[in-house]
């Protein structure tokens, strides 16, 4: 069944970004032109998904609600839920469930940014399958940060371990996954790791050893960047600068990615790209619908 469903979790304290995120909601925060958050929705959107909830912490889902709205103006819809504490990331399947209502869901993490050549096709494939879950990984020089997956020689994925300090290999797990139907009943029955969370590893760990896990390895033209601290945020507005600046294309744009897919026409784009005021997202975006000849 193809997945029509999908999660973005906007939750945690951003602990790594204090003092900034003592008031502020980390993914809210402005990476370069646009609010972190606008990332991962793009890439869930360039999935084909339109059925997107949203969760965060109490404090801050009402600045999710005021950015997002219903989310009619993008030719999508907005559900949203209240995390109350930071009890790891596979816990979104606990507070989606009834919304989720088994269905198979993507999910994507408020502060990744992915940026590739043919990532529709990538992400379009992997909310195609019909069964397991795909992951995508990303050589990085410090892979203890994340969650890191190792191969056997074949290129078959070996093992998956959250934050290893040993790790066996510099692939690390993005946060952008897609998992089948099975993902809402084995959330429920994850146990909280050493230190307290309920881990995505784990999860997908229970899909590679029943050995439904699609590992696609992101290659090095590709970009992953996380922003979850001031040197990543500082890194991921420079790279999105650089491009949208040298090539005048627009890098995690809602407005455009609902444009393109089809579900908002030129008028309605229009519209979005006058709330942006005389901005250059809204000079670009206008210029699109231009194009399209209405
Ligand atoms: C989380 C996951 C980790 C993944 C990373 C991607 O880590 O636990 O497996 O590699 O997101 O951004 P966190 O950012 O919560 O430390």
């Amino acid at each position: 069944m193809r997945i029509t469903k999908g999660i973005l979790l906007a939750g945690g304290s951003g602990s790594r970004l204090h003092p900034i995120t003592l008031a502020a909601s980390k993914q809210l925060l402005p990476v370069y032109d646009k609010p972190m958050v606008y990332y991962p929705l793009s890439a869930l959107m360039l999935a084909g998904i339109r059925n997107i909830l949203v969760i965060s912490t109490p404090e801050d889902l009402p600045q999710f609600r005021r950015l997002l709205g219903s989310g009619e103006r993008l030719g999508v819809t907005f559900a949203y839920a209240e995390q109350p504490r930071p009890d790891g990331i596979a816990q979104a399947f606990r507070i989606g469930a009834e919304w989720l209502a088994s269905e198979p869901t993507a999910l994507a993490l408020g502060d990744n940014l992915i940026h590739a050549d043919h990532l529709s096709e990538l992400l379009r494939a992997a909310a195609s399958r019909a069964e397991g879950a795909t992951v995508f990984a990303y050589q990085v020089r410090d892979p203890e940060r994340y969650g890191v997956v190792s191969f056997d020689p074949a290129g078959r994925a070996l093992e998956i371990i959250e934050k290893p300090s040993a790790p066996r290999s510099n692939w690390a797990v993005t946060g952008l996954y897609f998992y089948d139907h099975k993902v809402s009943d084995r959330a429920e029955r994850l146990a909280p790791s050493a230190r307290g969370e309920l881990e995505i590893t784990d999860l997908n760990r229970i899909y590679l050893e029943e050995g439904t896990l699609h590992v696609e390895r992101l290659s090095r033209g590709c970009a992953w960047l996380d922003a979850g601290t001031p040197d990543s945020l500082l890194q991921a507005a420079t790279f999105v600068q650089t491009i949208q600046s040298r090539q005048g294309m627009l890098v995690g744009c809602p407005e455009e990615v609902a444009f393109r897919m089809g579900y908002i026409d030129a008028r309605h784009l229009r519209t979005e790209a006058r709330k942006f005021g005389k901005t250059e997202l809204g000079r670009v975006l206008n210029e699109l619908a231009d194009v399209a000849g209405t």
